[in-house]
C-alpha cells in the first residue's frame, strides 16, 4: 500500500442534485474529502465529489448499507444533507457508521406529519387542529362546516407542497381526497384547520438549551387565490415583520416543538404561521437544512450566518459556537418565482436585463426552450426563481419585483 495518509476528514453528503451543490462547495472550501450519493450517476453535485455512491437518497437501508461497505476501506467522519427531506436516511446511515446525528425515532417523527403533530399535541406545542383522514366519509364528516372554516388536506409524507390542498366550501371533496392521496408515498392523509395569517419560514440551530434562529422569512402567498386549491408559495422576504417578543416566542416554540419530536440538537427548519391573536403555531418542523436557496444563499446574505457550515461541523462531531449562529449584520433578501402559462416554451427573453438588476444574488430556470411548462400544482412546477439583496425590506421587494418583470417566457 504505502502513500500519504490524508489528515482531511471525509463528509458524506446525501443527494447530488442542484440544490445540494452549496454543501459540496462549502465542504470543498473546508478541505474535506466528499462522498456524494444519488440514484442518478449524472446528478450535478456529484461532479464535485471525491467518491460517489449510486443509491437512492430515499432508500435509507440501501444508503446505510452502501456507506458501511465504503467505510470499510475509507473512514467516513460525518453524514449530512441539504434541501432533501430524507432525515431518516441521514440518521440511519450515521447510526450504522457510529456517527453524530439525531435519533432514528426523531428522524421518523420528522418524516411523518401525523406522528409529528401527535407529539406536538401531547406536549402542548401550539399547532393547527388536525386529524388523520382514512376515507371520504370521514373527510366529509370532519369538514361539514366548510362554510365557516377552511381546511388543508395533505399527505403525511409529502414535500414541496405536493398534494397540499385548500378545502373551502367550493371544493369537490372526492377529487381532493384522491388528488392528495396521489402524492404521498404511503397514501395516508392528514387534515388540518387552515390558519389564515402571516406565514413564516424559519431555520434554527439548537445548541443545548438555546434555539438560535438567525433569520426568519415572511412567505409570500399573494397568489393563493390564483392557484387554489393548490397552495403555492411565491417566494419570501427576510426579515419578516415581527416584534422582538414574537421572535422570542418563536425561538421558544421551535425549541419545544423540536424537543417533543426528540430532537435535542442540530438543524431545524420550520414552517410557522401567526394566528389572529399574534401567536405563532407550528405547521411543520423538518430535521434538515432547507432548500430553495434559503440556508445556502438567503440567510448568509441577510445575516452572515452559514447554517450549512454549522451542519457540516455538527455532522463531523465538531463544536458549533453561538457566535457562528448570531447574525453579523442585518440586511434584507427577497426571492420570487416565475409562473408562466402552461405549454411548450418557445423562447425566454430579458435575461440580459435581469443580469444587471441591482442587488441580484442569483437566479435560475428549471426548464429550457422546447420543454413543457406544466400547470402549477406544486413547487417544482414553478419556472424559475430570482433572489436579490437590499438594505431593507422595501428595497429588496422593489428590486425583486423589478427582476421578475425583466423576464418574458414565451409559450407556444
Ligand atoms: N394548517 C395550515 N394552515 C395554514 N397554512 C398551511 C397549513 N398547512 C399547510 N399550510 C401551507 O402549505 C405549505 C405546505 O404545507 P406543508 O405541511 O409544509 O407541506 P410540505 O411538506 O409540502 O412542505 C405550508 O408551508 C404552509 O404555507
Ligand atoms: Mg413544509
Amino acid at each position: 500500500m504505502g502513500g500519504l495518509i490524508s489528515l482531511a476528514k471525509t463528509l458524506m453528503i446525501i443527494g447530488g442534485g442542484v440544490e445540494q451543490i452549496p454543501a459540496y462547495e462549502a465542504a470543498k472550501k473546508r478541505g474535506l474529502i466528499i462522498v456524494g450519493t444519488d440514484v442518478k450517476k449524472d446528478a450535478p453535485a456529484l461532479a464535485l465529489a471525491d467518491h460517489v455512491l449510486i443509491v437512492s437518497t430515499r432508500d435509507a437501508e440501501a444508503t446505510a448499507e452502501s456507506a458501511v461497505q465504503f467505510n470499510k476501506s475509507h473512514q467516513v467522519d460525518g453524514v449530512m444533507t441539504i434541501a432533501n427531506d430524507v432525515p431518516y436516511t441521514v440518521a440511519l446511515t450515521s447510526k450504522k457508521l457510529g456517527l453524530h446525528s439525531i435519533s432514528l425515532e426523531a428522524a421518523k417523527c420528522a418524516s411523518d406529519k401525523l406522528l409529528m403533530k401527535q407529539q406536538f399535541q401531547k406536549n402542548d406545542v401550539p399547532c393547527p387542529w388536525f386529524s388523520p383522514v382514512e376515507n371520504i366519509v370521514q373527510l366529509k364528516d370532519l369538514t361539514n362546516n366548510r362554510d365557516q372554516e377552511t381546511y388543508v388536506l395533505k399527505p403525511v409524507d409529502g414535500r414541496g407542497a405536493r398534494g397540499v390542498l385548500l378545502l373551502d366550501d367550493k371544493i369537490d371533496l372526492h377529487w381532493a381526497f384522491e388528488e392528495s392521496k396521489r402524492w404521498g408515498d404511503s397514501g395516508r392523509l392528514i387534515l388540518e384547520k387552515f390558519i389564515p395569517g402571516i406565514q413564516l419560514s424559519t431555520e434554527s440551530f439548537i445548541l443545548g438549551d438555546v434555539c438560535y434562529t438567525p433569520a426568519i422569512a415572511e412567505r409570500n402567498y399573494s397568489r393563493l387565490d390564483e392557484f387554489k386549491p393548490y397552495i403555492i408559495e411565491d417566494g419570501g422576504t427576510i426579515p419578516a415583520q415581527l416584534s422582538d417578543q414574537q421572535r422570542m416566542a418563536i425561538d421558544d416554540l421551535i425549541l419545544r416543538g423540536a424537543r417533543s419530536m426528540g430532537i435535542t440538537d442540530g438543524i431545524v427548519k420550520g414552517d410557522l404561521v401567526i394566528d389572529s391573536a399574534g401567536n405563532p403555531l407550528i405547521i411543520e418542523l423538518a430535521a434538515r437544512l432547507s432548500g430553495g436557496w434559503f440556508a445556502s444563499h438567503e440567510i448568509p446574505a441577510a445575516t452572515g450566518v452559514s447554517l450549512v457550515d454549522a451542519v457540516i461541523s455538527y455532522a463531523l462531531g465538531e463544536k458549533v459556537y453561538p457566535e457562528d449562529l448570531i447574525p453579523k449584520w442585518d440586511c434584507s433578501t427577497a426571492i420570487r418565482y416565475w409562473f408562466p402559462e402552461s405549454g411548450r416554451i418557445k423562447a425566454i427573453s430579458g435575461e440580459e436585463i435581469l443580469k444587471v438588476v441591482p442587488g441580484l444574488l442569483q437566479y435560475g430556470f428549471f426548464r429550457k426552450p422546447g420543454e413543457m411548462q406544466p400547470i402549477i400544482h406544486m413547487h417544482p412546477d414553478r419556472f424559475g426563481y430570482v433572489l436579490v439583496q437590499g438594505a431593507d425590506r422595501e428595497e429588496a421587494i422593489a428590486r425583486v419585483e423589478e427582476a421578475i418583470a425583466c423576464l418574458h417566457v414565451e409559450i407556444e
